[in-house]
């Protein structure tokens, strides 16, 4: 079952609100979804233990010496497997993108310059010209104000594109509904829209991203690359 890594060095860039907004709205669909937890900070950990989720989905967490162990566990599951990584531990970036069907890499607006993001594309590109090891991999722009989406979005986009580098359709935009998911528990799909300004358009900005997901990694029919030691630095 297809394995999602969301890999950012930089820290902040969005990674485990991405991830858990896609959590949630794929398991609200029914869809079984395993987080494996890879950062010691233990966010995703701390909201699963705030209240009870829909039993499709679980949290666990993992570090350098369970993270493939347990990917492959989570894979008999079924589902979707997400791994959250921390923004710093080589080790655990090299084994999570090695065990990945696709790597998101979450980057904040259109700050490209945000180091972290080009890291780890850097790292992906010499996996690929160096090792010959092709991962496929996406950003994703988080925290998107959607009241100026296009502009800004167009921005990153040609940036991006410039560069030849595959830029998510839907952004991850900012919204309270994705920073409250995380003090209250629960799914964003259980807040409470009294209680949470734009739930309706967070949802909806969370059904459009799983949709793209969905059909860039399916959940069947996945033609895997053959699994690949990926080397902490490539070769020179
Ligand atoms: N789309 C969003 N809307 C609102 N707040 C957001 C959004 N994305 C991220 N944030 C907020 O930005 C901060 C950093 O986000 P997050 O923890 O997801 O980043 P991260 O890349 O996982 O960070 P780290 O490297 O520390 O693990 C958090 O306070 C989070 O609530
Ligand atoms: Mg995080």
């Amino acid at each position: 079952m297809p394995v999602l890594t969301f890999a950012n060095t930089k820290g902040g860039a969005g990674k485990t609100t991405a991830a858990l907004v896609l959590a949630s709205e794929l398991s609200a669909r029914g869809i079984r979804v395993t987080m494996l937890d890879a950062d010691p900070s233990g966010w995703l950990t701390r909201w699963y233990q705030k209240q009870a989720v829909t039993p499709f989905l679980t949290v666990q967490p993992v570090c350098d010496e369970t993270i493939e162990e347990t990917t492959v566990k989570a894979k008999k599951a079924g589902g979707y497997v997400l791994i959250d990584l921390p923004s710093s531990g080589e080790t655990v970036l090299a084994r999570a993108v090695a065990l990945a069907d696709r790597v998101l890499v979450p980057v904040q607006g259109c700050a490209m310059d945000a180091q972290g993001g080009a890291e780890v594309l850097d790292l992906l590109n010499e996996l690929d010209t160096r090792c010959n090891v092709k991962i496929a991999h996406s950003v994703v722009l988080t925290r998107v104000n959607a009241a100026v989406t296009t502009r800004a979005l167009h921005a990153a986009k040609d940036f991006l594109s410039a560069r030849g580098i595959e830029t998510m359709t839907t952004p991850i935009t900012e919204r309270a509904a994705y920073r409250d998911v995380f003090d209250k528990g629960g799914l964003i799909h259980d807040l409470d829209p009294l209680e949470v300004s734009n739930l309706s358009r967070a949802l909806d900005n969370a059904s459009r991203f799983a949709d793209e997901v969905l059909d860039l990694v399916p959940q069947r029919a996945l033609l895997r690359r053959p699994s690949a030691a990926v080397p902490l630095r490539p070769a020179a």
